[in-house]
């Protein structure tokens, strides 16, 4: 089982390279992101919660976003291996991740972090938010609030990785293929 965290600040492309990763490799995506949504569009309570987050850019309590992949996890009995889009985000979400994967005897494989500067960053959010219908894309505000909850609680999620050297950067700027080919080289180099 291989499993890789693809990291990065909101609109680095960790979407958009999940979905081209997942069909090459065989993985299982597991993207908070989306599945609060689903959550939100069910009118779960949950959902409902979670929204007066996302809404504001601010990010998801821990023990939600955490119950939410444990499940998936156990969910998944039978997959080659797991791509974690948009977790972990925070210190706790990484060193819980670790154990849960621990417990099904495995570990992640890679951690591949996409960079790219903050002036792309809020183009391509805002640009989305004109059609996407996502309330957390059409706010100029929301968009930096977003980001700036990403350098305060989320890249120390990196530094975690990097304590055991699994932290690869990779440029997240030029086209989808160019920076898929970039993802792939560094999987190549990780992979059994
Ligand atoms: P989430 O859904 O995870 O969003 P995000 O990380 O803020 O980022 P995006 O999905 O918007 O960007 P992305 O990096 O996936 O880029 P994408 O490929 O989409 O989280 C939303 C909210 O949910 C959070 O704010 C938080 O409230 C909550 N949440 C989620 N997970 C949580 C967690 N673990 N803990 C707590 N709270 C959590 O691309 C963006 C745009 O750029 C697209 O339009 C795309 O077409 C375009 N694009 C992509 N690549 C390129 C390229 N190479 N060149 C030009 N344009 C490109």
């Amino acid at each position: 089982m291989f499993n890789i965290i693809l990291f990065g600040p909101p609109g680095s492309g960790k979407g958009t390279q999940s979905e081209k990763l997942i069909f090459k490799y065989e993985l299982k995506h597991l993207s908070t992101g989306d599945l609060l949504r689903s959550e939100i569009a069910s009118q779960t309570e949950l959902g409902l919660e979670a929204k007066k987050f996302m809404n504001k850019g601010e990010l998801v309590p821990d023990e939600v976003v955490i119950g939410m992949i444990s499940s998936a996890l156990e969910n998944n009995p039978h997959s080659k291996g797991f791509l974690f889009d948009g977790f972990p985000r925070t210190e706790a979400q990484a060193a819980a991740l670790d154990q849960l994967l621990k417990f099904k005897q495995t570990e992640i494989g890679v951690v591949l972090a996409l960079q790219v500067c903050e002036e792309e960053l809020i183009k391509r959010l805002l640009n989305r938010g004109l059609t996407s219908g996502r309330p957390d894309d059409n706010n100029g505000e929301v968009v930096k609030a977003r980001i700036i909850e990403y350098h305060k609680k989320t890249s120390a999620v990196a530094d975690y990785y990097r304590r055991f050297d699994k932290v690869v950067e990779v440029p997240g700027e030029g086209t989808v293929d160019e920076i898929f080919e970039s993802l792939c080289a560094e999987i190549a180099k990780r992979k059994p």
